[in-house]
């Protein structure tokens, strides 16, 4: 992975960013003109009072970096290693389903958009375009599956095979949402994207879950996936099953107690995301940048540790890596780029958290991704 010369990326920053918006707060302003009441509401939104989404943010600015200096950070080096492929970039893109609310090029504009940076684009089940035509579109650009369980295990193994096929190289297994967080805002709107056919991409496209209709209606495919998508019974027995049934590496994300980040490692899971879901889920819980430390000492470097949930600058990946994660998710800020420009839009957020993570790390005093564990963090 080629050293990056930090001066021509800032002057870079510089030139790329134009007029387009910075921050995830200009982000949302401007993705809020862009899409409907509902579209928008789903997408800013979390679950009950919103505490646990507030506090995915605040809670980043309770930790602050203690920089150390004259390091020569001239040539930095911010590429990772998971599962023996190199990026080059600390952060891959979260799953996000239903992107077709925001734009109609939906997930391929967001994968072509992270294959130009050669960032790990995370597909949701409930995309809005297939594994396979994901796959199509972002090349030969690494892609991870993100599967929900389906109650009919055969579907979940089927979706899987169908990402192996595909070349997606990792598979995240989402452990928080068996039945989806009580979110008022779609409530207020009378808002179920799901419901609306947003997120049938996968399932359409799967024989096995074609096998399973009464017939072709398209009410009989909603129904099919509100049958399978809502699945409480999800246990460590379909992880173990599931690891047996793939070749691929597979994450659990939404993991927060670091019991479970045990029990997944003595599952066999190959990595953990401490994630609450962006507060989407369970309102109250704790933020993931404050799960992050126990569950980085439970795991103790057995397998990768990444973590989302709040973050929006090139700060919070500096204090996330050195809290112990390995790489980051990123999240609604370039849902929001993709809603306000389709994939030039998504690439020019992409472009802007780049270059801030890179003169973060860089500022910090890390001169490689390992030396980030060295940045000392103080909690307020
Ligand atoms: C609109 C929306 C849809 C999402 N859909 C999924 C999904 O399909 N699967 C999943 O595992 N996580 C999903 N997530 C959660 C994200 O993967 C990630 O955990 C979350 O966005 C992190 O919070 P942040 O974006 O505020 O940083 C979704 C999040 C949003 C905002």
């Amino acid at each position: 992975m080629p050293a990056v010369n930090n001066s021509d990326s800032f002057i870079e920053s510089i030139v790329t960013s134009e007029s387009f918006p910075f921050n995830a707060e200009e982000l949302e302003a401007a993705a809020k003109k862009n899409m409907s009441t509902a579209a928008f509401g789903y997408t800013r939104s979390g679950a009950g009072g919103e505490e646990t989404l507030r506090k995915n943010t605040s809670s980043f600015k309770k930790y602050s970096i203690v920089p150390k200096y004259l390091n020569d950070v001239s040539v930095a080096d911010t590429s990772i290693e998971l599962f023996g492929r190199i990026f080059p970039h600390p952060f891959l893109l979260a799953p996000v389903g239903m992107l077709k609310l925001s734009h109609e090029d939906a997930d391929i504009a967001v994968a072509k958009a992270a294959a130009r940076y050669h960032i790990p684009f995370i597909q949701s089940t409930v995309s809005s375009y297939s594994i396979e035509d994901v796959a199509e579109a972002s090349g030969n650009s690494p892609k991870w599956f993100q599967l929900y369980w389906s109650n009919n295990e055969n579907i979940s193994y089927n979706m899987v095979r169908r990402a192996e096929k595909a070349g997606y190289e990792a598979i995240v297994l989402t452990v928080d949402t068996f039945m989806f967080g009580w979110r008022e805002e779609d409530m207020r709107n009378h808002f179920s994207p799901l419901k609306e056919g947003y997120g049938k991409a996968n399932y359409i496209t799967d024989e096995v879950f074609q096998s399973t209709l009464q017939n072709e209606s398209e009410e009989s495919v909603i129904q099919g996936i509100l049958n399978n998508i809502y699945h409480p019974t999800l246990n460590w027995k379909h992880v173990k099953e599931l690891k047996k049934r793939t070749s691929l590496p597979i994450l659990l994300k939404g993991v927060l107690h670091p019991e479970d980040a045990r029990l997944a490692i003595e599952s066999g899971i190959d990595g953990i995301i401490v994630s609450n879901h962006g507060g989407r889920q369970l309102d109250g819980v704790i933020s993931s940048i404050d799960a992050l430390p126990a569950i980085a000492k439970e795991v103790n470097g057995q397998v990768p540790v990444l973590v989302d949930s709040g973050i929006r600058r090139g700060a919070d990946v500096v204090k996330a890596l050195a809290l112990g994660a390995d790489a980051v998710l990123y999240g609604r800020p370039y849902v929001y780029g993709l809603a306000i420009a389709g994939q030039e839009g998504v690439e020019k957020v992409l472009a802007n958290f780049i270059q801030e993570t890179k003169v973060s790390l860089a500022l910090s005093g890390a001169v490689n991704i390992k030396a980030t564990r060295e940045i000392q963090i103080v909690k307020e």
